[in-house]
């Protein structure tokens, strides 16, 4: 088996009890994915893998984006350009300060 090279954790809002849909999935996160693998195919990025998470408890910015293993955390995902900008963050090896959660 070959290990991926990096995981994309998206959230996807889900709770264990309390709201069913926080923040991060009313604000878009769930429409997104399709887009963020087929981006990942176009790039040839073949080796990073994609999960959907529970609450990361930063819903205030979310929605939220987790790159690992560099445990970059990205905020405001809610648009192609948002997710072009972690694309391009894994490529380059360098995170998007733009999105990027300090
Ligand atoms: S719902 Fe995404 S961080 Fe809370």
């Amino acid at each position: 088996m070959q290990k991926p090279s990096h995981h994309i954790l998206v959230c996807n809002s889900f709770r264990m009890s309390g709201t069913p849909q926080g923040v991060c999935a009313k604000e878009g996160s769930g429409p997104l994915l399709q887009y963020l693998q087929e981006e990942l195919d176009d790039h040839n990025l073949n080796d990073v893998a994609v999960a959907c998470t529970s609450c990361l408890k930063v819903c205030d910015r979310g929605p939220i984006i987790v790159v690992h293993p560099e445990n970059w955390w990205f905020g405001r995902m809610n648009s192609e350009e948002a997710v072009d900008a972690v694309i391009q963050s894994i490529e380059k090896g360098t995170p998007d300060p733009q999105y990027l959660i300090t």
